[in-house]
């Protein structure tokens, strides 16, 4: 057996630890409490662990795209659990991306009221990211993850393995967001082997949930390039991946950064080094995309309690900006186009 790390989520009577390593998933017995009597397994066809659960259980396979992402989807669920008889006492197990434990997050915090969830994150995304913190929910048409619910997860869950079947494109879409933790920190990531880097990314956003569970301020961090990417993903109907997206949305938010005069020309170009070159990603706006439309879809954005709100870098550091005018987002927005 190869190294697993543990990290844990400080988070008081909430709190839990999330597993990196090979192979880590045979451990997922030991998140799930004695009492526990069946779980509720959720996953997409292609995800390729298996979980053992040594107790009874059914597996719910939920559709694969953000289109599946969504109030039907959690009724489906919620009514499989009826019909199995899930209880309160029992588990449901999130195995698969961010899509699956999101879902299977909202449909655990939601049925009965809640029921425990342990989340097995089997793509780098997942790993680094969607299965940490208890943000659970689903899209709308009208936007991305706009109906949903705090709720931690009682373990985590990141096999290594799981990776090796996951395409390169997914695989860029988790480093879309490990960029996103270097803005914040400052570490070079890439210099760290793949257990520890994974590790890492946990423990950067374990200290922010933990300092901020419930997005009252510090939190809104983690969403740095992210009010750009939701409008991207919705604006190309998620022919974007989130990833992706978000990659873009750390040059548009440098760029903004810069037009509204908080850093300077030489830090643009220090995250085109990052995002482009270190990470590999795409740096570039979709062409065709309205730039009117896309300030209307970030204006809906959750963080925009007054106006447009961004995550902006700044001279000290990376910080939540409300009030922001049409004419510099335009601006950064045409600076790109
Ligand atoms: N809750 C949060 O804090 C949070 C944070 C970031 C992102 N998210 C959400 O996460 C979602 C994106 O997650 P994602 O990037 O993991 O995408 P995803 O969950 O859609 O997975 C991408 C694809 O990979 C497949 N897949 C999963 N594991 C695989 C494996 N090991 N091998 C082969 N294929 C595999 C899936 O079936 C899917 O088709 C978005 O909905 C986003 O909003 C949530």
């Amino acid at each position: 057996m190869s190294e697993l790390v543990r990290v844990t989520v400080p988070l008081g009577e909430r709190s839990y630890d999330v597993l990196v390593g090979h192979g880590a998933a045979e451990f997922v017995g030991t998140f799930i409490p004695e009492s526990v009597k069946r779980a509720a397994v959720v996953t997409q066809p292609g995800v390729p662990i298996d979980i053992a659960a040594n107790i009874p259980h059914e597996r719910f396979e939920i559709g694969r795209g953000e289109q599946h992402k969504s109030l039907a989807t959690i009724g489906d669920l919620c009514r499989g659990f009826a019909k199995m008889g899930l209880t309160r006492n029992d588990v449901v197990i999130g195995v698969g991306g961010g899509m699956v434990t999101d879902v299977a997050g909202f449909a655990a915090a939601s049925y009965h009221r809640g029921v425990p969830v342990v989340h097995v994150a089997t793509t780098l995304l997942g790993m680094v990211d969607a299965a940490i913190g208890g943000k659970t929910g689903v899209n709308l048409p009208e936007g991305k993850n706009l109906v949903g619910a705090f709720w931690q997860p009682s373990g985590v869950v990141c096999d290594l393995d799981a990776l090796e079947t996951l395409p390169d494109r997914e695989i860029r879409c988790g480093y879309g967001e490990m960029a996103k933790y270097h803005f914040l920190t400052g570490d070079d990531l890439l210099a760290m082997d793949l257990t520890q880097r994974i590790a890492r990314c946990v423990e950067i956003k374990a200290e922010i949930v933990a300092s901020d569970e419930r997005e009252g301020g510090r939190r809104a961090l983690l969403n740095y390039g992210h009010t750009l990417a939701h409008a991207l993903e919705v604006a190309t109907e998620h022919r974007l991946a989130h990833g992706e997206a978000v990659a873009i949305g750390l040059i548009f938010a440098a760029h903004l950064a810069e037009i509204t005069r908080r850093i300077g020309v030489d830090r643009i170009d220090e995250h085109f080094a990052v995002v482009g070159e270190e990470y590999g990603l795409g740096t570039d706006l979709p062409a065709g995309l309205d730039p009117h439309h896309l300030v209307e879809l970030m204006r809906r954005d959750k963080k925009a309690l007054d106006g447009l709100t961004f995550v902006l870098d700044g001279p000290d550091g990376v910080e939540v900006v409300s009030g922001v005018g049409d004419e510099p987002v335009l601006a950064a927005l045409d600076r790109m186009a």
